[in-house]
């Protein structure tokens, strides 16, 4: 399969069967390929900035992973196998052999899992507001109860409680904006989706073992602010991923792509123009 861009003509929004599971994705732009992965509970419009500025000089794939936003719900745990032989099995379809994975939180866990199965097909790789670690006993029950609690009450309690973890205080008390397109991605996420994805996330696998067999350019990204994944896991990675570089980001959180947008796509043009990808 030719590793060339395609052009604007063939540019598309839509869905796709993948894996038994119809999967909605963005494919935009032309260039060198970048595919976009989300955090939860959230869709791919978190990464609405990044597309606008990266498709003008590449290729982005942005697809909404199983159980989330306009992807159908598959039964039983997402785990992040799933996910990433999901995106193996959509760039297959898009013809993307090969691409620069970004993955935020979530979708650095899966980014994560991608590197593991099909480390031929990562060009570059950028972990952002993520970890290499497995959950902890408590992290598996609080998952368990958030569950619980999800599918018993909907979406607004996980959101209204999840919220000010995700988000610096500066970003609550300045940024409404922000505050609301945020709340409305994981009051849109159906309960089943993020009951799925936290049955998944729970059974992940500890990364750490294989990151420093990781050779491909790697730029990790955490927020000054982030308490969900603190910047001491970016760090860890850091030191484990040979050649790797950090970036930290002040005065966002958690969603430090959506907080300070500006300074998250610089740092990750930047990596893109130095890696020739
Ligand atoms: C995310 O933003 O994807 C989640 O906070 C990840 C997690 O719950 O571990």
């Amino acid at each position: 399969m030719p590793d060339s861009p395609i052009g604007k003509e063939e540019n598309k929004h839509g869905k796709a069967r993948v894996r038994g599971i119809e999967l909605a994705y963005e494919d935009v732009g032309a260039g060198p390929q970048v595919v976009l992965l989300h955090g939860y509970p959230f869709n791919r419009t978190m990464w609405r900035e990044q597309v606008a500025q990266l498709s003008q000089n590449h290729r982005v794939m942005a697809p909404d992973l199983r159980g989330h936003g306009e992807s159908e719900v598959a039964p039983g745990p997402a785990t992040m196998e799933d996910m990433a032989r999901d995106i193996a099995g959509l760039m297959d379809l898009r013809r993307i052999p090969r691409v620069t994975i970004v993955g935020l939180s979530m979708g650095g866990y899966v980014a994560l899992e991608f590197c593991r199965l099909f480390p031929a097909r990562v060009r570059a790789l950028v972990l952002a507001d993520t970890r290499a670690q497995g959950d902890t006993e408590e992290g598996k029950q609080n998952r368990a109860a958030q569950a619980e609690k999800a599918l018993a009450e909907g979406m607004e309690g996980i959101a209204y409680a999840m919220l000010p973890k995700l988000l610096a205080p500066e970003t609550v008390a300045k940024r409404p904006e922000i505050v609301r397109r945020v709340r409305d991605m994981m009051v849109q996420t159906k309960p089943e989706g993020a009951v799925a994805a936290l049955q998944g996330m729970a059974q992940r696998r500890d990364q750490r073992p294989m990151l420093s067999g990781i050779s491909a350019p790697t730029l990790i990204i955490v927020g000054s602010e982030d308490t969900l994944t603190p910047h001491e896991d970016s760090e860890l990675m850091h030191r484990e991923i040979g050649g790797s570089s950090l970036k930290i980001i002040e005065g966002a959180a958690h969603v430090s792509n959506i907080e300070r947008s500006e300074e998250f796509n610089d740092a990750l043009l930047n990596f893109l123009h130095d890696n020739g990808a």
